[in-house]
């Protein structure tokens, strides 16, 4: 049996409490700020396929677009100044992800989101009026900034109002809200790719204000987490809103208790970037780079970015593969519900495992597909009903990773980090993920054009590997309240022995847990 499965949750609590309308909105409003993520994610694709707009800022794609018949379908976007434009956004979220991590701290999660908001409605600005390249660019890099500042906070935000046994599904809220953002751009993507005089592509990138708008105005009216707000020293503030979010006639004691002994332990903690690094945190910082480092490896973002250039490489005419980013981007979203509604039953394990095999099977079929239509050459067509196959399994390893290392790659460095350590321990997971964001979009396009099909097979190889991870490292932590968190590794196979006794008993948590059995 593999080891992973061995987790001992028992010891942990059920504090009470209940879904209450105002946490829910709370929760909906902070998710929004999945919405600029998304949207820019879906955006540049669609945009990067328009001919008017490579005609302006980057003809010689555009000439080489136009060499029909001949021309190897595999290389016909490759250009690094165009997976710049794609690729420059995620570098600059890497860098301002640090930065957001003293933000979040020091005034808290809802300034950090708010700061998030701001920039990005700058960079959306920017990007509708440029004349050049170098406006497309700046622009991006304050788009950049703005998602690494709502990324750093909105998931822990999410993970700390929501009660544990809701966490899961309220915190996936943020994912949903990145799909529905990918869909609206490529919804967005298709009408203004009909306007004629050609000026479609501004309408696409100015409409990035509107998520932004969102999230910047609805953070002025977000109250910021108990956990923060102890932090930061106003603990009887603190009381008050935990009061609201469980529900005025319960009893919060218990739960507040334990905010407030995680809160002093964290103070203790002069240096979370340092302190991250102690053993006893071994399993947090592994994760907290793995995850992110597999969900990039996935390959998702070659069909969420490119995939109206990949529908058009298969042969689909420009209107028909802007429609097909329509439909992986429908099935994005509600393949998202299904873990919404699973993730606190069936456990975060389940899906991991569950979305991973449906995804290596479904990229290795394409690849084979795409094998025996390209071959090695890339010259061919592909008649109608093929192509629609290789679209049913395309929207087969969406759905996969919808279920699974989509929302569970924010969803578990969320909610593993102790208080100490838990911005830090976030801004590693946004850098590593914006990182091999940036190295995918930077590269895929080259990738493509040398390893042709083979791209497939390389990102299922990858699917195996993080399957088998997941199975044998990743304890199960649906329904641990995340201040309790250190149990779950502490009865894991193999991150026991990084935990000591001593580790467990600071935290208000194992002896009162130990006391109530
Ligand atoms: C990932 C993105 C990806 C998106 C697709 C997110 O969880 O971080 O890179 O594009 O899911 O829905």
């Amino acid at each position: 049996m593999a080891g992973g499965a061995v987790v001992n949750t028992s010891g942990g609590k059920d504090y009470p409490g209940r879904l209450t309308i105002f946490v829910f909105f709370t929760c909906v409003v902070a998710a929004t700020g999945g919405l600029i993520f998304g949207y820019d994610i879906g955006i540049s694709g669609g945009v990067t396929s328009m001919n008017p707009f490579l005609k302006k800022f980057f003809p010689e794609v555009y000439n080489k677009k136009q060499m029909k018949g001949s021309a190897n379908q595999y290389c016909k976007y490759d250009n690094q100044l165009l997976q710049t434009f794609t690729s420059s956004l995620y570098l600059a979220a890497l860098v301002s992800s640090f930065f957001a991590a003293t933000v979040t701290r020091v005034v808290g999660r809802k300034w950090s989101m708010f700061t998030g908001g701001l920039t990005f409605l700058i960079g959306a600005a920017l990007n509708g009026a440029a004349e050049n390249i170098a406006m497309l660019i700046v622009g991006r890099i304050l788009l950049g900034v703005g998602v690494g500042f709502a990324n750093q906070s909105v998931p822990v935000y999410l993970s700390e109002m929501a009660p544990a046994r809701l966490r899961g599904m309220l915190n996936i809220g943020f994912q949903l809200m990145i799909t529905i953002g990918i869909l609206a751009a490529a919804l967005i993507n298709y009408g203004t790719n009909k306007i004629k005089a050609g000026y479609g592509w501004r309408i696409s990138l100015a409409l990035a204000a509107v998520p932004a708008g969102i999230i910047t105005l609805g953070s002025l009216f977000l109250p910021d987490t108990p956990n923060s707000l102890i932090e930061r020293g106003h603990p009887e503030a603190a009381r008050r809103m935990l009061n609201r979010i469980r529900g005025s006639d319960v009893d919060i004691s218990e739960e507040y208790a334990d905010l407030v002994v995680a809160s002093e332990e964290s103070k203790l903690v002069q240096h979370p970037w340092r302190n991250i690094l102690q053993r006893k945190y071994r399993p947090q910082l592994t994760m907290a780079i793995m995850i992110p480092f597999f969900q990039q490896l996935t390959g998702i973002n070659v069909i969420m970015f490119y995939a109206p250039v990949l529908f058009e490489t298969l042969g689909f005419k420009g209107d028909a593969s802007l429609m097909s980013a329509v439909i992986t981007g429908l099935v994005n979203v509600f393949a998202t519900l299904v873990s919404v509604f699973t993730v606190d039953r069936l456990g975060r394990r389940k899906l991991f495992l569950q979305g991973g095999s449906q995804m290596l099977v479904s990229q290795l079929v394409v690849g084979t597909l795409i094998a025996v239509k390209f071959g090695t050459s890339g010259v061919g067509e592909m008649p109608k009903g093929y192509a629609a196959a290789v679209v049913l399994f395309i929207c087969l390893y969406v759905a996969g990773f919808a279920w699974s290392w989509g929302p569970l790659g924010w969803l578990v460095p969320s909610e593993i980090f102790p208080l100490e350590i838990r911005p830090a321990g976030q801004s590693i997971n946004v850098s590593v993920n914006m990182l091999f964001t940036f190295v995918i979009a930077q590269a895929f396009l080259t990738m493509l054009c040398h390893m042709k099909f083979g791209l497939f097979y390389f990102f299922a190889g990858w699917v195996v590997i993080m399957t088998v991870f997941i199975a044998l490292f990743l304890p199960e932590t649906k329904n641990v309240p995340i201040e309790e968190m250190v149990l779950v590794w502490k009865g894991h196979w193999f991150w026991r022995r990084y935990i000591g006794d001593a580790d467990v008993h600071v935290g208000a948590n194992n002896g009162k847990g130990a006391m109530r059995a």
